[in-house]
């Protein structure tokens, strides 16, 4: 494998959050910050050093701060380790992302992200129906979602929109997406609520809207998005052309990428095999030793589901030469059992839209 050809990113994971939202089963803690994320960005800074057996001189393509709430942290933390890494960027104008809650953000606080090197904001807004955010849980309000959402203008930023929530009706799911429209957002994540084992909505009694009502909402979402410059890329991704996310795109198109941080994962292809592995969740395990668990080298057997997984999430398919493996032939000769099918294209590696419609089918073909 020449390695060097192979794109690499950096994914920070920052675990404070000031409530716990009971459908998240994200690796995060409650408590608070006080002073603990200095000593967390120079377990980070410490991870990154130590990694340098496994990724040697390669540069980082993207950054993503994500969590937990990143924007807990102290900007001095953010600055921090961004300064620690600054040789190490592809190139000066590489993407670093930075995700932020709205109860967080202030003109102020967003002036010295950018400062510190920050050039991307993702906005956890969900919703801006203050039923649909009571529903959820949030301890933000349509308010200072609304408040947050303006003070992006002008700045490359996305934004996080959940559906299929209680209470949610498709002129309230309408508005919300107006918010973003009226914004000049160009990029939203759009995804449907999930129910995870180990939250508390898995143990409650939830009124979710039904499959019919479902298919209402992303109905409206293509038409009003499509009507507004927005194409959908994949999955839950929608933006405005050129405004892909880069350090996403960068999974999908299985690309390596070495997480740090308590709980992240990371996936790194060296001469002879593709590894993943992931660190100890505790904050203070961590912040004591960066150790790394669960290490394990992708099989041959395995390695066909994970492309799968990956590769078909991007709409419209990617010609071969985008993505960053040889496909091994047995993924192939799988992918052509999908081409008779008429669930996966011809030319380009991808769904059809059949084989996108039923996506979650389509990739068994893989196993
Ligand atoms: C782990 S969160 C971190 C972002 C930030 N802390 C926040 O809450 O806005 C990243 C995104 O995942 C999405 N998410 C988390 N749990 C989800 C679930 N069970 N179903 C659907 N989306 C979920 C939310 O849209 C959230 O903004
Ligand atoms: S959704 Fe965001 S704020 Fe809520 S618990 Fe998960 S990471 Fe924390």
């Amino acid at each position: 494998m020449l390695l060097n050809k192979i794109p690499l990113s950096l994914y920070i994971h920052l675990p404070w959050c000031e409530t716990q939202c009971p459908y998240c089963d994200f690796s995060n803690t409650t408590d608070s910050v006080n002073g603990n994320d200095a000593k967390l960005a120079e377990a980070i800074i410490k991870d990154i050093n130590q990694s340098n057996d496994l990724i040697a001189d390669r540069k980082f393509k993207t950054i993503y701060f994500g969590g937990g709430t990143p924007s807990l942290a102290s900007t001095e933390s953010i600055k921090h380790i961004l300064d620690s890494v600054k040789d190490r960027f592809v190139s000066e104008e590489a993407e670093i992302t930075f995700e932020m809650n709205p109860s967080n953000v202030s003109e102020d606080k967003i002036d010295k992200l950018l400062i510190a090197g920050i050039n991307r904001i993702s906005l956890g807004v969900q919703s801006y129906n203050n039923q649909e955010l009571q529903a959820l849980g949030r301890n933000h309000d349509r308010e200072s979602a609304i408040h947050a959402t303006q003070a992006l203008k002008g700045i490359n930023s996305t934004i996080d929109l959940i559906y299929g929530i209680e209470k949610q009706t498709p002129e309230s799911f309408t508005e919300s997406l107006n918010k973003i429209i009226q914004s000049d957002i160009n990029h939203l994540s759009l995804y449907q609520l999930t129910i995870e084992p180990n939250t508390i909505f898995y143990k409650k009694e939830l009124k979710l809207p039904n499959e019919e009502e479902i298919e209402i909402i992303e109905f409206i979402a293509k038409n009003l998005l499509e009507r507004n410059g927005f194409r959908q890329y994949e999955v839950s991704s929608w933006s405005k052309p050129g405004y892909e996310s880069q350090h996403n795109m960068n999974y999908w198109q299985f690309g390596d990428f070495l997480g740090v941080g308590p709980g992240s994962h990371s996936k790194i292809s060296n001469k002879a095999e593709i590894i993943r592995f992931r660190k100890i969740k505790p904050l203070e395990g961590y912040i004591q030793n960066q150790r790394s668990t669960d290490l394990k080298i992708i099989s041959d057997n395995d390695l066909d589901m994970d492309l799968a997984m990956n590769l078909l999430r991007i709409k419209n398919g990617l010609q071969q030469e985008d993505i960053t493996i040889k496909l091994p032939a047995s993924f192939l000769k799988k992918y052509q059992k999908g081409i008779d099918a008429g669930l996966l294209l011809k030319n380009r590696i991808g769904a059809t839209q059949k084989g996108y419609r039923f996506l979650n089918e389509t990739i068994q073909l893989f196993f």
